[in-house]
């Protein structure tokens, strides 16, 4: 059992200063001893360097729409190859944000070593808006539709390959999903678990339905991307997209219980934990959560 964390403290992908501080926090809060005493060989190395990211985004004008539209696919690149590698050499990437448009690049890198790995999404956002469909120009928006291949290409992104495909996708949690998103979710048939099935069905027949869809004989490799704004704001506050009505403490952590109890994960991410926003009560909440988050998908269990 190895695990490697990569740290990648990136805010790129949306305007709110502070998330690049999230996995700086999740290590300081002891993440790496917690999972050493989960059994696990923990690997970090440090948090990853990317090459200037101020002089880069200083010299990065829109493309269309896009913020820091370079710089976040710089990033994402280096991203995809760190998590690639670490999978390669069968070692599990945990990787800790950051925004969400990591997750292109983690993504992708989990496809290139394991192409039939299945994605489990869980967000209060869909993160699929194209090009064409973003309001806000914010990247880590965007991830799900570079990953599918959807929306006019961009020269900038042309090292993504399309590898996802829309039926090895399933998200949990959705609450705040744009018109233009739900558009596409439709139009692609992809299955989505909102708040209210959630609130339907429990989340134990909801996480056994996403998985049914997306991996029914529980043999393929699964990524779990773990959006920390998925839980309630009262339970994850210090995040730069907050939506109330969102997944308890114990939902969040029985999704990540009951993937690990597959034996399929091969990635996770822990994303969007911003450490400079709310007080600091807060702040320590949210960061023990995305740490509890991880042990839970590790193997850590209640008895
Ligand atoms: N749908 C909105 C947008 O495209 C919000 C996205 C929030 N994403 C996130 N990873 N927190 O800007
Ligand atoms: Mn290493
Ligand atoms: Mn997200
Ligand atoms: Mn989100």
């Amino acid at each position: 059992k190895r695990v490697a964390i990569v740290g990648c403290p990136f805010s790129g992908g949306q305007p709110r200063p502070g998330v690049d501080q999230g996995p700086i926090h999740l290590i300081e809060a002891g993440l790496p001893r917690q999972l050493e005493e989960l059994g696990w060989e923990v690997h970090f190395d440090g948090h990853h360097q990317f090459e200037d990211i101020s002089a880069s985004i200083a010299s990065d004008p829109p493309i269309g729409k896009l913020k820091n539209p370079r710089t976040v696919s710089k990033v994402c690149e280096a991203v995809a190859k760190v998590v690639g590698k670490h999978a390669r050499e069968g070692v599990l990437p945990l990787t800790l944000g950051g925004d969400h448009s990591l997750g292109m690049g983690t993504v992708s890198g989990t496809l290139e070593q394991y192409p039939d790995a299945c994605v489990v999404w869980v967000d209060a956002h869909a993160d699929i808006n194209t090009v064409e469909t973003t309001g806000s120009g914010n990247i880590h928006g965007m991830p799900v539709a570079f990953l599918l291949g959807l929306g006019s290409k961009i020269e900038e992104y042309a090292w993504i390959k399309p590898a996802l495909k829309a039926n090895r996708l399933v998200y949990i949690g959705l609450r705040d999903v744009d018109a233009g998103e739900k558009a596409i979710l439709r139009e692609h048939n992809i299955k989505a678990f909102s708040m209210h099935e959630v609130d339907k069905y429990g989340i134990g027949k909801v996480v056994e339905m996403a998985l049914d869809h997306v991996n029914p004989a529980r043999q393929l490799p699964i990524h779990l991307s773990f959006d920390v704004d998925s839980l309630d704001p009262t339970v994850a506050p210090s995040t730069g997209t907050p939506v109330r009505g969102g997944l308890t403490f114990r939902e969040g952590h029985y999704i990540c219980e009951a993937i690990y109890e597959t034996g399929c994960l091969v990635a996770l991410d822990i994303v969007e934990v911003n450490p400079s926003l709310e007080d600091a009560a807060s702040v320590k909440q949210t960061v023990a959560i995305g740490c509890s988050l991880a042990r839970s998908a590790l193997g850590e269990t209640l008895l």
